[in-house]
Formats: C-alpha cells, structure tokens, sequence
C-alpha cells in the first residue's frame, strides 16, 4: 500500500528568508520517520497572484491555470506541516493568500505546524491558523513544533541544528486523514522533533 503523502508547506516567499532552512531541517527529520512520502510545497516556487478567481473556492468551478494547477498540488496531499514564520503577530499574508484559493482540497484533511519568529516561536501566527483553518474543516493535530529566536539555530552555512534537552523526548501524534483521491480515513502517526518551547 502506498504512504500518505505529506506535504511540508514553506510559507515565507521572502528573499533571504529563514524558512527555507528550517523547512530543510524538518524535512529530512520527516523522512527518516519512514511513516509518509513527503512532498516539499514552495509558496516562493508557486507564486500565487494574489486571490483572482471569481467563484466561490467551495464550487470547484476555477477559471486560471495558477488555481487549476495548485489545486493539483493540495490534492496530492493527505497531511500537510506549515513552515511559518510569524508576521505582526499573525500569518503572512502569502500563506493566508495560498489557503484562500481552495476549499475541498484543503477539507477533512490533517495539519501541523513548524513556527518560528522571535519571543513567541510564531505562536500568535499558528493560533490565528487555528481559526482559518477551522472554516476549512482542516483537523490540525495538537502537537507542533516551535522555534522561538529561530536564528540562533542556523550556522552560516545555512545549515540547522537544534539541541534537544536530554530530558525531551520526541512529541508523537495520531491523527486521521480522509485523504486524497477519494481515499478512505486512514491513521497517521507522526514523531515530531523536540524543540526547545515546543509543546
Ligand atoms: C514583516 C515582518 C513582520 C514580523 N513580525 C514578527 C512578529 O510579529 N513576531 C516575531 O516573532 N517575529 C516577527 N518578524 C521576524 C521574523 O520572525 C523573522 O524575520 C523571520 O526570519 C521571518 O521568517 P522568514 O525569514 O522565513 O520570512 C517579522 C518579520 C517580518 C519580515
């Protein structure tokens, strides 16, 4: 039987940005648990307009190739992990543009979160997620990963190491999906790594 596919979704699009780091860092972590064919989503790669479709997401009736081909994208998808950073005190304002474009591709679907920014670890940003993604009937798991002062974890070589405290021990979750394609729910477990002020 084939993985579920979990798609780690970088949210940032700046130039110079952090999150593509830690997305690397997440990544490889994601694929040695061996539980999921991870897929990584560049929102900087997907280059969304911002929201140009006249119908309704709900209908499914989308009229520009971006959509048509970003909704491919999602679909594919039977978990996702946001990479985000946090925005004055809340999401960017790619992100939320992303989450937007769609609906059923997004629904029953499970979510976790890799944040970082400065004191709050991106937080206040993954709390307001909460409630977008709730319209969506999104199933966000309850166990993430925070990143707080997030460059103090990256070497000049752009590379990412984070100490866990011998006493942590990784963050397990279950969760299910209903899945792309139709497919029935099926469980997911994923080991998130420790963080320091992860939760
Ligand atoms: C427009 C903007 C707003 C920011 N607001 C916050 C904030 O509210 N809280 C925070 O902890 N960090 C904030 N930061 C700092 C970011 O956490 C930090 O720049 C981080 O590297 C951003 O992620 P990125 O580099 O992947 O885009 C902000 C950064 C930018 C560019």
């Amino acid at each position: 039987m084939s993985q579920p596919v979990l798609q780690v979704v970088i949210a940032s699009t700046r130039p110079g940005r952090v999150g593509g780091h830690v997305a690397d860092w997440f990544v490889e972590r994601a694929r040695v648990h061996g539980g999921f064919e991870v897929e990584v989503v560049d929102l900087a790669e997907v280059d969304l307009p911002l929201l140009d479709e006249p119908n309704h997401p709900r209908l499914h009736h989308y009229t520009k190739q971006h959509t048509l081909r970003w909704s491919e994208t999602i679909s594919r998808g039977d978990a996702y992990v946001f990479v985000m950073p946090e925005y004055n005190y809340g999401i960017n304002a790619a992100l939320k543009n992303a989450i937007d474009y769609l609906f059923v591709e997004w629904q029953d679907k499970a979510v976790s979160f890799v944040s970082y920014g400065g004191v709050s670890g991106g937080l206040r940003a993954v709390q307001m997620l909460k409630q977008v993604i709730s319209a969506l009937k999104m199933v966000p798991t309850q166990d993430a990963v925070v990143l707080p002062f997030v460059r103090q974890y990256i070497d000049e070589a752009g590379g990412m190491s984070v100490r866990v405290p011998s006493r942590s021990r990784p963050r397990r979750c279950s969760t299910s999906s209903r899945g792309s394609r139709g497919r029935s729910a099926r469980s997911a477990r994923l080991d998130l790594p420790a963080a320091p002020g992860g939760r």
